[in-house]
């Protein structure tokens, strides 16, 4: 039955945004609750699953029945994400990783200057690709939170992370993108499609755990 579809398996979901240090002050980071992936881990344990949560800096409570890691910077996210113990059935990417961070992190509170300054960033890793590229988990999900062109976006980050499926969600429509309550997916995998119709998180996160369970058996 769905209620113990997930029963024994071991996933790791990430969540939130990352938060990189400019000096011992200041941050970049971005408007990510955290809330699709809360809400995964959440189904995802009610679904028998032995979940671990590696989450940025969120105000959310830790769902019932999953280990929880907090981090801050996409560099701890991605040391997180690898040092997991035991081997894993499934990776869900659903954090919003910062693409780039300060390239030199200030000891001390950057001082007011001139009119203007400068800020070198760098790129960061990126932690679903390399769970993917190390073989990490026998199955990777991605998220891809697009504006436009959904579909060919999505299915070319589905490609070139090595992902197995990604989940699409059209962030223009403010009622399912950042910081709401609901949501709704397009979901790719090699072959194969599915919508998941606008619903609260809980329960897109419960359809897409389903489809999950379904691809995980047909790989096995
Ligand atoms: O490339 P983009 O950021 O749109 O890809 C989104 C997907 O990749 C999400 O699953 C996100 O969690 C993951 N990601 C990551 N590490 C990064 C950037 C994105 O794991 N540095």
């Amino acid at each position: 039955s769905i209620s113990n579809a997930l029963e024994g398996k071991r996933i790791t979901i990430t969540a939130g945004p990352t938060r990189e240090a400019l000096d011992p002050v200041r941050y970049i980071s971005n408007h990510s609750s955290g809330k699709m992936g809360f809400a995964l881990a959440a189904e995802a344990a009610r679904m028998g699953a032995l979940v671990t949560l590696i989450s940025g800096p969120v105000s959310l409570p830790t769902p019932t029945g999953c280990a929880r890691i907090n981090v801050s910077s996409a560099q701890d996210m991605l040391g997180a994400a690898l040092n997991v113990p035991g081997e894993q059935d499934v990776f869900i990417g659903c954090a919003a990783v910062a693409d780039y961070r300060a390239a030199d992190v200030a000891d001390q509170k950057i001082k007011k200057q001139g009119d203007e300054i400068s800020l070198k960033l760098v790129k960061n890793p990126d932690i679903i690709a390399t769970i993917a590229q190390k073989n990490n988990a026998k199955l990777v999900v991605g998220f891809a939170a697009e504006t436009q062109n959904v579909e060919q976006y999505a299915l070319g980050k589905l490609e070139n992370k090595g992902l197995d499926i990604i989940a699409a969600n059209d962030v223009s429509d403010a009622s399912i993108g950042f910081n709401a309550e609901h949501n709704a997916l397009s979901v790719f995998w090699p072959g194969g499609q599915q919508q998941i119709a606008t619903a609260s998180k809980f329960k897109v996160a419960r359809e897409l755990l389903y489809l999950i369970q379904q691809r995980l058996s047909e790989k096995l």
